[in-house]
Order: C-alpha cells, then sequence, then structure tokens
C-alpha cells in the first residue's frame, strides 16, 4: 500500500509506489477525459467540494492546471491573486486571511514567497476541526512538489517508464530554483545514474542540496560548462531566478553561455529530452521548439493530467477512476 499523502507541501513526501500510483492514475484520466461521458463521469466525483487557489507569487502554468484540474473533478475554485485585493490590506494577519479560507473551503493551493507558510498552514488546518489538505504550488525558492510530479511523470512517459540509469543535467540558477530542488528529492526513487550540475559559478547547488547529494551516495559532477550536456538523457533547463535578487546580482551573470538553439542542440543526444520547467527567457529557443527532443511542452500538458491525479488520490476518489476505466474507457 502507497503512503497516504493528505498534505502535499515537499517532494520528500514522495515515494516510488506513490508516484508510480500516481502516474498512472494520472494516464487513465487522460483517456477517460476524451468523451462526453468521461468527462462528465469525472466532473460529478467531486461535485461537492470547493477549493481555494493563493497565489501570492505570479503563476500561469501551476495555476492554470490546477484550476483546471479542479474543474475536471467538479471542484468549485475560488482564487486570489492579488494581495492587495484582500483585508491583508487593511491590516489583518496572514494567519487571519488564511483562518477565513479554512471557514470556506476544502482544499487549499497555495503558492506563497514565504518558504514555510504551506507547511505551517497545513499544520494549523489538520489540528483544527476541519482538517482539509493544504498542497504546496511553490514555497519561496525552497519546493514545489507538484512540478517535480509533472517532470518526473514527463520522464516517465519519454522513457516508456525506464527512469532507471538514466542520466540528468541540471542547467541554470540551480541556486535559487525550488524545481530543481523538488525534482532531486521526487527522482531519489527512480536510481539516476548521475546528475550533471551544470551552471554559472554564481549559481552553484546549495549547500544542502550537495549534502543531500553526499548523504544518500548520489554521483554527480558541477561544472560550468554546457559542454556537459552531452552525456545526458535528460536536459533540465531553468531561467535565473532574479526575483530573489538581493542587489539586481543577476544584471552581472553570463547567462548566456548555458542557453540551447539550433546552432548548440546537437551537443544532446539523438534519444534524449530538453525538459523546462516554464516560464522560458533566452535559455532555450524558439527555433528548437520543434525538434523531437524537446518535450517542454508536453511537459507543461502532463501538468494538467499529473495534478487531477493529485486531487483525485488526496480526495480518496482513485479507486472509482480505474474502476470506470477497466469498465468502460480501456474497452473503447
Ligand atoms: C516555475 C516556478 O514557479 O518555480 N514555474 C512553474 O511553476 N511552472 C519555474 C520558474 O518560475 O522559473
Amino acid at each position: 500500500m502507497a503512503k497516504k499523502l493528505f498534505n502535499c507541501i515537499s517532494a520528500k513526501q514522495f515515494d516510488r509506489e506513490l508516484l508510480l500510483e500516481l502516474f498512472v492514475l494520472a494516464d487513465k484520466i487522460r483517456v477517460i477525459c476524451k468523451t462526453k461521458k468521461g468527462a462528465d463521469f469525472l466532473g460529478n466525483l467531486l461535485s461537492h467540494k470547493r477549493a481555494t487557489l493563493f497565489f501570492e507569487q505570479p503563476s500561469t502554468r501551476t495555476f492554470l492546471s490546477f484550476n483546471n484540474a479542479c474543474q475536471i473533478l467538479g471542484i468549485k475554485t475560488s482564487d486570489i491573486r492579488n494581495i492587495t485585493d484582500l483585508s491583508v490590506s487593511k491590516g489583518e494577519s496572514i494567519e487571519d486571511t488564511l483562518k477565513t479560507i479554512h471557514s470556506y473551503s476544502d482544499l487549499l493551493i497555495i503558492r506563497h514567497r514565504n518558504e514555510s507558510i504551506a507547511s505551517n498552514i497545513s499544520d494549523i488546518f489538520q489540528n483544527s476541526d476541519k482538517p482539509i489538505p493544504v498542497i504546496n504550488a511553490g514555497s519561496g525558492s525552497d519546493e514545489h512538489p507538484t512540478q517535480a510530479l509533472l517532470d518526473v511523470y514527463t520522464i516517465y512517459r519519454a522513457f516508456n517508464g525506464k527512469i532507471k540509469g538514466k542520466c540528468i543535467a541540471l542547467i541554470g540558477d540551480l541556486k535559487r530554483s525550488r524545481t530543481i530542488r523538488s525534482l532531486i528529492y521526487t527522482l531519489t526513487n527512480f536510481e539516476i545514474s548521475k546528475y550533471i550540475l551544470i551552471s554559472p559559478d554564481e549559481l552553484k547547488a546549495p549547500d544542502d542540496l550537495i549534502k543531500y547529494f553526499n548523504y544518500n551516495c548520489i554521483t554527480y559532477l558541477e561544472s560550468n560548462k554546457l559542454n556537459d550536456i552531452s552525456e545526458a538523457d535528460i536536459i533540465y533547463s531553468t531561467r535565473i531566478q532574479d526575483e530573489y535578487d538581493v542587489n539586481n546580482e543577476s544584471k552581472f551573470i553570463d547567462y548566456t553561455k548555458y542557453y540551447i538553439n539550433k546552432e548548440n542542440i546537437n551537443l544532446i543526444g539523438k534519444n534524449s529530452i530538453i525538459l523546462h520547467p516554464l516560464p522560458r527567457r533566452l535559455e532555450l529557443s524558439t527555433d528548437i521548439d520543434s525538434d523531437p527532443r524537446a518535450w517542454y511542452w508536453k511537459q507543461e500538458v502532463n501538468g494538467l493530467w499529473i495534478r487531477t491525479a493529485l486531487l483525485a488520490y488526496i480526495f480518496d476518489v482513485g479507486k472509482s477512476i480505474s474502476k470506470y476505466y477497466k469498465n468502460k474507457a480501456s474497452k473503447r
């Protein structure tokens, strides 16, 4: 039996069994959703639930995919995307605001600059008279566990479930990328052969990640040269996270050395894949979008299905979905 997930706060919560269960469930949901009958079935499963999406930091994909994932399962949503619309601007504490959200919702999906808020609030909700799940949709520069779900789901699909033994190159702002930290934690479940950590010297992987590699006896190589991607099966590019600059320091970093484009894409193996959590700036040129190795747009689509699977799992409707799939969808 997989470990039961109620809150989704850190990618450290994921184990292999749970991940595979979510991947299989996401595969079923995307098939069921293709027909009106199937979509109607899914849309009735959680029509008695309400969610609040509280996004204090900017978001396009995470917000839209969670919002649509809720719609697929019939969950009604309220969203807060602008903190100035809230009574916080009248002096209310964030704790009281979250208490109010708790009064009206069955689920909180939260993205916040404060690294510990999702975890703190999940403890408070858990100990209340009405425990409701909390999903971390990005906590400062610390974690983004559901991005890791879609990243690894994409790797799983790209390599037909065979992740073991693959080599991954992580490129860019390794210091401040929350997606990279959560991805590393999640991939620990799949025996990656080697991590190639490629970044400008100023943006090297932080000590806690290096300690994590050493503690878990994971093979890694730190490099500041893009050429080192040639060994990798999975290329994971990221943008510079300059919103966390203290003194505009990103301006003085030469990020252009890490750009992938038509001129240098053949450094990458024929059967490798290129991923990016998006949004991209110039680190992935649009002229490689149609290359078969470019998987980042598929990755974004996978985000919708794996987040739907996560919600279904949290609210315990996975079994009904599998039953429906077995009886109807798989026989089409
Ligand atoms: C990422 C994030 O917000 O951390 N985006 C996303 O959720 N898809 C990556 C980024 O903003 O660079």
